[in-house]
Parts: structure tokens; sequence; C-alpha cells
């Protein structure tokens, strides 16, 4: 599929067919993908469990189910759990910048060395920032980066996606993680039992109120010409609506299928 394609295509899906399984491949993928992502200093904060709900013992399965995430989580078949591995900074201590330094990727064009990660970057910048109340934030947005990727690797396999945020500590007891590692949130994969549209894209803010050229306050001109490109493109789909008899119709039938109460 077409990047802006696959873009336009993700939307949270949380009707899966829950009795058919994912392709171990296509799981594998969407960490590769993930893995592949940018990061800052090249740590890879990024940790995940892959679980498969039938590998689960029946109470873990229910320990797992939030208010906001209880029905998708039980049909989804696949569950890949992310973390944030603190420690991770403090455990390569730089290595991974010496190794962008010999690749080439940071040069001594703009003043990379060994010496200026061992003298400078890792003890005055990256060691302190460890010890900052905002490292988890920072560190957190380069999971969200690795995650959005294996969304992405998902839907482009031809799988139904959606991210669901459960009860960290239950994460950390079922899945026997190290403290260090902060739970995030969790991707639910199966195969799409709605259709793979979802009744259209989801509601957003509009673009002007988002986006900013030169300070805040100047939204960002939004061209209706390129809007139209990324319609032929895919990317930009059409909308969902609200109360579509078209969405409420397949709702009710999904709940019929599945003896849901409506
Ligand atoms: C970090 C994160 C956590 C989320 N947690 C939940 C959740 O617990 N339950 C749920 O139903 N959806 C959850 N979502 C999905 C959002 O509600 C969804 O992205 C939003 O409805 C927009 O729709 P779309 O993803 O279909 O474009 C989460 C999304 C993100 C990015």
């Amino acid at each position: 599929m077409e990047f802006k394609e696959v873009v336009g295509r993700r939307r949270s899906i949380r009707f899966f067919e829950p009795d058919r399984p994912v392709e171990r491949e296509k799981i594998q993928k969407m960490l590769e993908a993930a893995r592949l992502q940018s990061c800052a200093v090249n740590a890879q904060w990024a940790r995940a469990v892959v679980s498969f709900r039938d590998d689960l013992k029946p109470d873990q399965l229910k320990r797992l189910l939030t208010p906001v995430a209880a029905l998708n989580v039980e049909m989804a078949p696949v569950h890949i759990h992310w973390f944030n591995d603190l420690s991770i900074v403090n455990k390569i201590q730089g290595s991974r910048l010496r190794e962008l330094v010999d690749v080439g990727a940071l040069a001594p064009t703009h003043g990379w060395s060994h010496k200026f990660v061992d003298e400078f970057v890792y003890p005055q910048i990256l060691k302190p920032m460890t010890e900052g109340p905002a490292y988890p934030v920072y560190s957190t947005f380069d999971v969200g980066m690795a995650v959005a990727n294996a969304l992405l690797a998902g839907v482009d396999e031809g799988l139904a996606v959606c991210m669901v945020t459960l009860n960290g500590e239950v994460l950390k007891e079922v899945f026997k993680t190290p403290a260090e590692w902060i739970p995030m949130p969790t991707i639910l994969v199966g195969y799409p039992a709605e259709n793979w549209d979802g009744g259209g894209q989801r509601p957003r803010p509009p673009f002007e109120e988002l986006y900013f050229e030169g300070e805040y306050g100047k939204p960002f001109p939004r061209d209706p010409k390129v809007v139209e490109q990324l319609k032929a493109a895919k990317m930009i789909q059409e909308p969902a609506r609200p109360h579509s008899p078209e969405r409420i119709a397949e709702i009710k039938r999904l709940a019929d299928k599945y003896g849901l109460p409506m």
C-alpha cells in the first residue's frame, strides 16, 4: 500500500474477529518497524511484550480489562504491551552515540567524536537528564514514535489496530517486567470484524486550530489544492458522520453477531 493511504486507513478498530489468528510474521513486521523509528541519542527506550490472548490464563485476561478497554481487549487475539525502559541511558553510557560516530551518521563536521560523547554529551547532558523530573516525559515521546511506526506497519499488513491504556501495575505483574520499565499503552491487533473503514475517518479539530506559522496564533494556511491531492492519494478519506444510519446498522449487526448489548 502507498504510504499516504496507510496513514489514511489507520483508525482505531474496536471490533475484532476474535477467533481469526494473526500471523506471527505480521506481528514481527510491526516490531521491526518500531525498531527502525528515529530515537533520541539512539538509546531505544521502547520495549514491548507480545501477548497472544489465548495464551493468557482467564484470570490474567480478566485483570487486563478496564472500563474504557474491556470488550476490545477481549476480542483482539494479540496484544502488544509497550514499556519505557528508563534504565537504558545509564546502561549504555553513550555507546550508541559512539556507534553513530563510527558509521558517520554523527560526523566531525558537526563536532562529533568519541571524546565529545564521553567527556561532554553523556556526563553533562544525558546523565543529568536521567536525574531530572522531565526524563520520563522525554523518553515517553520516543516510545510513542516507535509505537506509531508499528501501528502503520500493522495497517499496511491489512490488520486492524487499536491503542488502549491498561492498568500499568497489572501489566507489570502479569508480564513480570523489570522494575525500571514504565508501562505505556498497548496496541490491540487482529482482523477487523467491522468494515475496515470503521465508519470513516474520525473527527479532528480544524487544521488551523492546531498548526501555526511563525508564531502562535497565526495559523499555517491550509491549501485546498493540497487537500485535494491528499484525497486523491487516499490519505484524507471520508469523515465519520454523527449518527450515520449505516454505522448504526453496522454496530447493530456486530451486536447481534457477538451477543452484545446495544
Ligand atoms: C496513547 C493512546 C491511548 C489510547 N487509549 C485508548 C483506550 O484506552 N481505549 C480506547 O478505546 N481507545 C484508546 N485510544 C484510541 C483513541 O481513542 C483514538 O485514537 C481516537 O478515538 C481517535 O480515533 P482514531 O484512532 O480512530 O483516529 C488511545 C489512543 C492513544 C494514541
